[in-house]
């Protein structure tokens, strides 16, 4: 850990919140750090209530992120002027780390996406008067080194993989979660089974490059996300499996077989394409064409033609010329995604795209955004339309604003909120019978 100047010791925090941002692999983050804290006997702060430790779990993937921890901490200052002891986690840590500790003296603690294990130690450094900061990568330390999980929510993340060796230019994961990292097969089946045990019923396997998950099996086998996924399905207890995010280089014969053959597996894929045009996917360094990923697209639909499909897209990439997104567009036309992300491309110091020539000026990115936006929000509206009149089975993740209404997902990810009588957790056969830009009303049958 570098030498950091001391400071005057503070309370020993008894309250924390932990606040992620950004993607499901912080949600996961964040939700250890919090049993960490907890194992340390300090409770979550209540909704509304001042907590004396605030963990900001922060994300870097695109623009204004580091301005935005700024005014996050200037925002935890309370009327009184005292402010709580301040840790900043995630990928803004891992990156301006020192810049942070050097201009925010009420953070106490910096601690990057590989080192958060160490997160109760430092608080208590913090408490006798040393800021640290803690930004090594040691490879599977780390989930060693938390507490073993005991409560779940129905749905439930399991982060199987971290870090991408994939560099696209744009990106800025490479740098800030370090090389792509499998975690063993057996520690990733425990974990899964006290998630089950603790009430979790369905799992989303979580990862930068989630596809690209390789181990050996109980038998010394190699196996891949495919051979993982088929693992977890044989638990009776496990209802529902997912994966988030894959790399279409990354989808194996194997993979793309269990969406016909598992059914556990739910029908909902994400992978991004960010663009529909060969010399832009090609100076993103995304290493597919748009034909090759449609063509990916045909297989997948053929091992389960029910699958929806998510994507994430950029727009404004340099140099990207107006003829060029069109063939965005044509993709999106092409393909129908049941959702997606779209973002504005945004420079990421010390990426290759940063320093690469001709910027698209902002005007012409946003109306390239609206334009991509309504495209996608038409096609998400017509897969929610043309789910009306289905049966499916819905998980009950929580009651809804209305006195006796229940909300859930379908198997395809979309919302969908009922009245009825059933419990959380449960898997209950609806009728979707409205739809909407973002959610499905169903009758519980
Ligand atoms: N600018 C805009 N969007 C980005 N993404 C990643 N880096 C950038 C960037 N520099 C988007 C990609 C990725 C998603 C998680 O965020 O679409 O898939
Ligand atoms: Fe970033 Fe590309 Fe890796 Fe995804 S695959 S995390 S976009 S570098």
């Amino acid at each position: 850990m570098p030498a950091t100047p001391a400071t005057s010791a503070t309370p020993a925090p008894k309250t924390f919140r932990v606040k992620s941002f950004g993607c499901q692999m912080n949600v996961y983050d964040g939700e250890r750090m919090a049993e960490l804290l907890g194992a340390e006997g300090m409770t979550a702060a209540a909704d509304g209530q001042e907590a004396d430790l605030v963990v900001l779990n922060t994300c870097h993937i695109r623009e204004k992120a580091t301005e935005k921890v700024y005014s996050d901490i200037g925002r935890l200052r309370r009327n009184d002027g005292t402010a709580p002891l301040i840790a900043v986690a995630g990928c803004v840590a891992q990156a301006e780390g020192e810049e942070i500790m050097a201009r925010a003296p009420s953070v106490k603690v910096v601690v990057g996406p590989q080192a958060y294990h160490r997160l109760p130690a430092m608080v208590a450094d913090a408490v006798a008067g040393k800021r640290g900061t803690e930004t090594d990568m040691p490879a599977e330390a780390k989930f060693a080194a938390l507490p073993k999980r005991r409560k779940s929510a129905p749905t439930a993340f399991l982060t199987v993989q971290e870090g991408c060796d994939k560099f696209c230019t744009y990106c800025v994961v490479p740098y800030t979660r370090g090389a792509e990292i499998s975690r063993p097969f057996a520690d990733l089946v425990e974990e899964a089974k006290l998630l089950v045990a603790g009430g979790a019923r369905e799992i989303t396997l979580l990862g930068q490059n989630v596809n690209a998950w390789v181990g050996s099996d109980a038998k010394g086998c190699n196996i891949g996300l495919d051979g993982l996924i088929r693992t977890l399905a044989a638990d009776p207890d496990l209802q529902r499996i997912r994966y988030t995010t894959s790399h279409p280089n990354d989808m194996t014969d194997g993979l793309i077989a269990a969406h016909g053959e598992v059914d556990k597996l739910m029908p909902f894929l994400h992978l991004p394409v960010q663009a529909g045009n060969d010399r832009v996917l090609k100076a993103m360094n995304r290493s597919h064409t748009a034909d090759s990923y449609l063509k990916l697209l045909d297989r997948i639909r053929t091992a389960n033609p029910d699958i929806a499909l998510s994507g994430d897209f950029i727009v404004g990439f340099p140099g990207e010329t107006d003829a060029e997104f069109e063939d965005t567009l044509r993709l999106v036309d092409a393909v129908g995604y049941a959702q997606a992300f779209s973002f504005k491309y945004s420079p990421r110091p010390g990426t290759p795209a940063a320093t690469m020539a001709d910027h698209v000026p902002a005007p012409v990115m946003d109306e390239r955004l609206q334009r991509l936006q309504a495209a996608l929000n038409r096609d998400q509206l017509a897969f929610n339309k043309a789910s009306v009149g289905k049966t499916c089975q819905v998980l009950v993740e929580r009651r809804g604003k209305l006195a006796g209404q229940l909300l859930g997902k379908s198997p395809w990810l979309q919302s969908v909120h009922f009245m009825g009588d059933a419990e959380i957790g449960q898997i209950v056969t609806v009728e979707l019978v409205d739809a909407g830009p973002n959610s499905i009303a169903g009758h519980i049958i």
